[in-house]
């Protein structure tokens, strides 16, 4: 089964609240909250208050993507406020396998993610301390980009990553998806797929998710 996890930074944080309702009525499989601290990226988002905030409004897993400069120094903080899943990138960390095995011991999944720019052996010695792959199909700091094509290859050299590793880590993909590439991304082998503009700009979120899942899941079965 795929999984869909609605980028909240596309929401209206004005009734964030309700927000997270209706994705929860939609059958979102995961709130992703995007984590920028205007130095890994150049944007400014969200802290663990707010993700502690999310947490107290949705049983939905929160599949927390911390764009920022050694998440080390923040992995408690977000560990207690209700994270399910921890991303870092591969690129703001210098202690990567450390940062890693961190996340595990507070009782949280493990992910990691790499940028458009940085290629997929710039992770292979990890592959064994993680339960989510996240493949970065736009630079991050914003939603609202166009899908780099050059990742579709990069998703399935992903999944032939994991498959040869044998690991049931996720595989997901963030930037730029919508219904009219999530087969794409699919079929490369992604099995998670983060969206914002294309959820939230589309207005009818259950109908926009469930027509996702379709999509995604026709190359399955
Ligand atoms: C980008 C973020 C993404 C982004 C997705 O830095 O990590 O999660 O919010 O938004 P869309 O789907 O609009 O590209
Ligand atoms: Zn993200």
């Amino acid at each position: 089964m795929v999984k869909i996890s609605p980028s909240i930074l596309s929401a209206d944080f004005a009734i964030l609240g309700k927000e997270l309702c209706a994705l929860e009525e939609a059958k979102a499989d995961y709130i992703h909250i995007d984590v920028m601290d205007g130095r890994f990226v150049p944007n400014i988002t969200i802290g663990p208050f707010v993700v502690e905030a999310v947490h107290r409004v949705t049983t939905l897993p929160l599949d927390v993507h911390l764009m920022i400069e050694e998440p080390e120094r923040y992995v408690k903080e977000f560990a207690d406020a209700g994270a399910s899943i921890i991303t870092v990138h591969a690129e703001a960390t210098k202690h990567l396998h450390k940062v890693l095995q961190d996340i595990r011991s507070a009782g949280v999944k493990a992910g990691v993610s790499i940028n458009p720019g940085t290629p997929i052996s710039f992770i292979k010695d990890i592959i064994g301390d993680i339960d989510l792959l996240l493949i970065m199909s736009v630079n991050p700091g914003f939603s609202g980009q166009s899908f780099i094509p050059a990742s579709l290859e990069k998703i399935k050299e992903a999944r032939a990553l994991l498959d040869a590793n044998g690991s049931k880590a996720e595989l997901e993909v963030d930037g730029g998806i919508k219904t009219g590439n999530i087969k794409e991304a699919a079929n490369a082998g992604a099995d998670v797929f983060v969206s914002g503009s294309g959820i939230f700009s589309a207005g009818e979120y259950k109908k926009t998710i469930l027509q996702m899942k379709v999509l995604a899941e026709g190359e399955r079965v």
